[in-house]
């Protein structure tokens, strides 16, 4: 009945254990939802009054496909500032960054396309990529993101696009260097493949200098960036931005439009009047002092708990943490033991776009406070050193 299309449409694996777990009383290092109360709720009230009364039926009515004037005028200067050349032609205004992935990727690909990707990748971009039957070309990761080894065989396939996620990457935290973003958007250029940039967590840097986009190290006419305000305002507003060249943008706008027609009038204008009052920095640093905190709380809990029994990442920023157990463990059998001690997360397998990673898990440090984090690595710890132990 339903299309071949929708054959590897399935539900998603954190989608799944939020739902069957919801209501229960978890620790949680699953979700990755960002702390809901540090949401500037009232910020958010006081300039979505202004817009009401400023615009009135104006924020109400339709509005373009490419987005809200302003709003691309005014993450164009954002973008400039990550030393991208963006002017508001540049930027397609997108409900949330995942349907810019999503456009991206069914401008871009044929059914059977080759996508190069890390592994692990964002699920929720696996899932998009793997609506339109694309054929992954995975490269692993090492602590300094995408590996070297491998790109030039994998470009040289002919993929139509290249997807990559260089900031606390979404699972594993890691951060892609430097010397490889410059070596990577080179080679992606000379071999004319589209990249897919993947910035949703750019702001959330807890150490460390801010390293140049990808897309802005090489000239390429088919670059896109996917950034966010979901994770530095709230993401139930669902403003995102695709960033490329103007003629690609024009191309997306128009299957933007056939999509939802456009993004939210309202959301778009308040998104745009919160960061002119000058409410974004404090937002951000808000986020970043309590999730920097969170973080240190995790690494110094799995070190005193685990030293001797697992690896994780030590990420610069973002969300995650990401624990390689030893290889006889399954992650999955795991959580079977962990769901009864009152502890979740996620097994990483599902972030492998080719398969395997059974002994890995991802971690989010955001959603619970510090205590917590250290009851929680406490039970977890118990059940990996112990693999017969359940409470
Ligand atoms: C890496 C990454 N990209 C994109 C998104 C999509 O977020 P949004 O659609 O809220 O901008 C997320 C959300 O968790 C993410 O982790």
């Amino acid at each position: 009945m339903l299309a071949t299309g929708m054959r590897r449409v399935t539900p998603s694996a954190i989608m799944e254990l939020i739902k069957t777990t919801a209501g229960g009383d978890y620790l949680s290092f699953a979700s990755g939802l960002p702390d809901p109360t540090l949401f500037p709720v009232e910020a958010v009230r006081a300039v979505a009054d202004q817009v009401l009364s400023r615009d009135g039926a104006a924020a109400l009515q339709y509005g373009p496909a490419e987005g809200y004037p302003p709003l691309r005028a005014l993450v164009a200067d954002l973008l400039r500032a990550r030393g991208l050349a963006a002017a508001p032609e540049h930027l397609l205004i997108t409900n949330g960054s995942q349907q810019a992935l999503d456009l991206a990727a069914r401008a871009l690909l044929d059914p059977g396309a080759p996508v190069v990707i890390e592994s692990p990748s964002y699920l929720a971009a696996i899932q998009a990529f793997d609506s339109y039957d694309a054929r992954y070309l995975p490269l692993p990761l090492d602590e300094d993101g995408m590996q070297r080894d491998g790109l030039a065989t994998a470009l040289a396939a002919g993929p139509r696009l290249l997807y990559t996620l260089p900031n606390f990457q979404n699972p594993t935290g890691i951060t892609l260097s430097a010397e490889r973003r410059r070596r990577l958007a080179e080679a992606a250029a000379r071999a004319g493949v589209p990249v897919l940039e993947d910035d949703a967590y750019h702001d959330l840097r807890y150490d460390g200098e801010s390293l140049p986009t990808v897309c802005g190290l090489a000239a390429n006419p088919h670059a896109l960036y996917a950034g966010t305000f979901s994770k530095v305002i709230a993401p139930g507003l669902r403003v995102g931005y695709l960033w490329g060249a103007p003629a690609l943008i024009e191309r997306l706008a128009q299957l933007k439009q056939i999509t939802d027609l456009h993004t939210g009038s309202l959301t778009q204008r308040i998104v745009h009047a919160f960061c002119l009052a000058g409410h974004l920095e404090p937002a951000i640093e808000r986020f970043r002092s309590v999730y920097r905190r969170r973080r240190d709380a995790l690494l110094a809990a799995l070190a005193a708990e685990l030293g001797d029994h697992a690896t994780w990442t030590r990420p610069a920023g973002g969300m995650f943490v990401w624990v390689t157990l030893r290889p006889e463990i399954d992650a999955q059998e795991l959580l079977t033991r962990a769901l009864e001690a009152g502890v979740l997360f996620v097994p990483g397998g599902g972030f492998h776009p080719g398969g395997g990673g059974a002994n890995t898990l991802r971690l989010t440090f955001v959603s619970l406070d510090e205590e917590r984090i250290r009851e929680g690595v406490k039970r977890l710890a118990r059940l990996i050193r112990h693999p017969q132990a359940a409470r």
